[in-house]
């Protein structure tokens, strides 16, 4: 998300179809290849095949046959691009689908090109400004989670709106939102959320919508989600209308996400505090400005059309968001459910793995300036040998959330080190009502709060965490930027929890090295003995954004060249073949620090060598985020998110007097910048399905 309305500069992560996910399914087939798939997978499916005595001949034969003719980096780099366009390598088409507005079912309405659709209309329509999503694979019998390649559910985010272009204008000259009305908000929240599509590859290879399908769902910001874990029931998740605290209206600001090899989706809740302000007066508690409540939030007006976010007569409704929400695709009926057990913070993505004893690990950043790594461990044990079992279906509903903290390690200045997971668990650590913690259940809800307090590290925004899937215990983390990021001694996020957020300017350290981080780096780290619940780790910076011709403690990495340009790296995810695909969510001015990087990008790292090489390029304005991957890898789905936001465009258009467009502008001229992925209409965010000509393996 990169957006004029927010408070700050923020700018905005993936998908991982995870190796585990098909050996675990494979295994449950057929005992007599296990050898096949280990050798076709290499050495990281041991973890994952221990223990077990079967593997599908499809998917063997998949790896069998895929794993010696793939290479890493197999395509041509494409160029930066300025262009109003979605640039693939040669051999390859890219073909946007499921924009916003388009219905969601065959009983959706349609899409109303001056922005018209009403409230109503927008929750049978796909939402807004798309971001994680994931392909769910049919089973044989089209009915559940499977290995199909051909037929399956995507799932996906709907982060935000941009106003200029999500509402028609209305009759104040000065300003197309206003008069604003309950309306308006309502048919706002209907395009947050979250859209369910089955989708289905035919004969020509091109994927269509199966409209008349009943997996076809809408989840928005008004649909009822059951709130779960130590957190539910507590003071500060009660309200008016549901004073047990366990029934929340809607998911909001869905950002990055997750899936479980049990064949749910994980969605996250970020940006929250945007949607919340206050009509008159209110001094916010250090609660409210911890998590960056405002008296207008983002300038989204909900506040002032509708009381579920005006503070002053719902204070504890921004408590009930900023939560991970698991969402079952296969049963339309299920209710979502908000897991309070991963705790409470601006969440990217939920990153997730099974460790060698089976306890489930989600790795998770809260992205703010200067906020935390977290990582939760889950009490029970995945049951390799019934997957999709309810008893798995529980596994994130108890456990333990630690954050990061890190250290410069023997030897100063070479940006290695070391570091340790804190337990942020009631009464341990100063995590005491002597410090005005209650229970567990309120250290969860005012996570950042309790990593305050453990003096868990500062980092340069936590954006998307990735695992190797071909190295147990090495994961990733994309740092998108921080212009708060001092070279003198600064200041730190208080321990007492009282810094509001985005406050703090600390100084620069080894895992966070540069002063006014305009460009980002990945961060990687490798978790003691390779087991993702280990308590401490090492850590390297795996790449530093920037331009080769800059010298001194601005330097980027070896591994960034003419060729590869780019910043802010956000969106981070591993395909089953162990590329590591980078995201960005930068500035596309193309000028001064940014020169020579183009509009948002996507990137395929090698993670052994290092080399990193541009697979994508984005239309004007947008943000590339979110990935997914069929079982065979012959589709990727990219979501583009915002195009068409002008922000600093070399081609942002201009009025008469000179003067770029603003907002008020471009709402009533919404086809003067971009019209993708539809000429002559105004820009919508959209899918991309991404394919190679000749069928092969996408970038192999
Ligand atoms: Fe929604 Fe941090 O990106
Ligand atoms: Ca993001
Ligand atoms: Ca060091």
């Amino acid at each position: 998300m990169s957006h004029t309305l927010r408070d700050d500069d923020l700018s905005n992560p993936s998908t991982h179809d995870h190796l585990h996910d098909i050996v675990e399914r494979a295994v449950a087939l057929q005992p007599s290849r296990r050898r096949l798939l280990k050798a076709g997978l290499g050495a990281a499916a041991v973890p994952f095949l221990s223990g077990m005595t079967a593997v599908s001949t499809a998917v063997a034969a998949t790896a069998k046959a895929a794993a010696p003719a793939e290479r890493m980096l197999g395509f041509e780099a494409v160029a930066a691009s300025s262009a109003d366009e979605v640039v693939v390598p040669a051999g390859y088409r890219a073909v946007p689908m499921l924009p916003w507005g388009e219905p969601i079912d065959a009983r959706g309405p349609a899409f109303k090109p001056d922005a018209s659709n009403t409230a109503a209309e927008q929750e049978r329509q796909m939402g807004d400004n798309h971001d994680a999503i994931e392909f769910f694979g049919f089973n044989a019998a089209r009915n559940g989670f499977g290995d199909r390649s051909d037929e399956g559910l995507l799932v996906m985010n709907h982060e935000y709106i941009n106003p200029e272009y999500f509402y028609a204008p209305d009759s104040d000259p000065a300003h197309w939102m206003k008069p604003f009305t309950a309306e308006k908000a309502r048919k706002a929240q209907a395009a947050h959320g979250v859209s369910v599509v089955h989708v289905r590859r035919n004969a020509r290879g091109e994927w269509e919508h199966v409209k008349a399908s009943r997996f076809n769902r809408r989840i928005h910001g008004n649909t009822p989600i059951t709130l779960q874990g130590p957190a539910a029931g507590q003071p500060l998740l009660r309200t008016a209308a549901d004073p047990e605290g366990r029934t929340v209206r809607g998911t909001l600001n869905n950002c990055g996400g997750g899936r479980t090899p049990w064949g749910t989706y994980l969605t996250c809740e970020e940006n929250f505090n945007g949607y919340f302000g206050w009509n008159g007066e209110r001094k916010p508690s250090a609660l409210e400005s911890r998590y960056g409540l405002a008296k207008d939030g983002f300038g989204y007006q909900w506040h002032t059309a509708d009381a579920r976010f005006d503070l002053n007569a719902t204070p504890n409704e921004p408590n009930r968001f900023g939560w991970v929400v698991e969402i079952d695709p296969f049963n339309p009926e299920a209710q979502p459910v908000k897991r309070t057990a991963l705790g409470r913070f601006k969440h990217e993505n939920a990153e997730l793995v099974i460790a060698p004893n089976g306890q489930v690990v989600v790795y998770m950043g809260c992205d703010e300036r200067n906020e935390y790594l977290y990582k939760f461990v889950s009490a029970g044990r995945f049951d390799r040998r019934n997957p999709h079992s309810a008893y798995n279906r529980e596994l994130l509903s108890e456990g333990t959330l630690y954050a990061a903290k890190l250290d410069a390690g023997g030897v100063a200045g070479d940006r290695m080190g070391g570091g340790t997971w804190i337990p942020l668990v009631f009464g341990q650590h100063g995590l005491t009502a002597a410090n005005g913690f209650q229970d567990q259940g309120d250290v969860l809800l005012r996570a950042r709060q309790a990593a305050d307090r453990v003096g868990a590290t500062m980092m340069d925004r936590p954006e998307w965490v990735a695992a190797n899937p071909r190295k147990p215990g090495e994961v990733y983390l994309t740092l998108t930027n921080n212009n708060r990021r001092s070279d003198d001694n600064g200041s730190a996020n208080k321990a007492d929890g009282s810094t509001a957020a985005g406050s703090a300017r600390p100084p620069v350290d080894e895992a966070n090295p540069r002063a006014n981080n305009v460009w980002g780096h990945i961060l990687r780290w490798n978790e003691g003995g390779g087991d993702a619940t280990a308590l401490s780790f090492t850590w390297d910076l795996f790449a530093l954004a920037g331009q080769p011709g800059v010298a001194g403690a601005r330097a980027p990495s070896a591994n960034i060249n003419a060729g590869n340009l780019f910043n802010s790296p956000d969106g981070l995810a591993f395909d089953r073949f162990g590329r590591m695909w980078i995201q960005t969510d930068g500035n596309y001015g193309n000028v001064g620090d940014f020169a020579g990087m183009g509009n948002n990008q996507m990137l395929v790292a090698d993670p052994a060598t290092a080399e990193i090489r541009r697979f994508l390029v984005g239309p004007s304005g947008c943000e590339i985020t979110g990935i997914t991957f069929t079982p065979d890898r012959r589709t990727v789905f990219v979501n583009v998110q915002h195009p068409g936001e002008i922000g600093n465009h070399p081609n942002a258009p201009k009025r008469a007097d000179g003067k770029v467009f603003a907002d008020n502008d471009i709402a009533r001229d919404p086809t003067r910048f971009s019209q993708w992925p539809v000429k002559g209409m105004r820009p919508r965010a959209a899918t991309v399905a991404v394919s190679r000509i000749d069928g092969g393996p996408v970038a192999g």
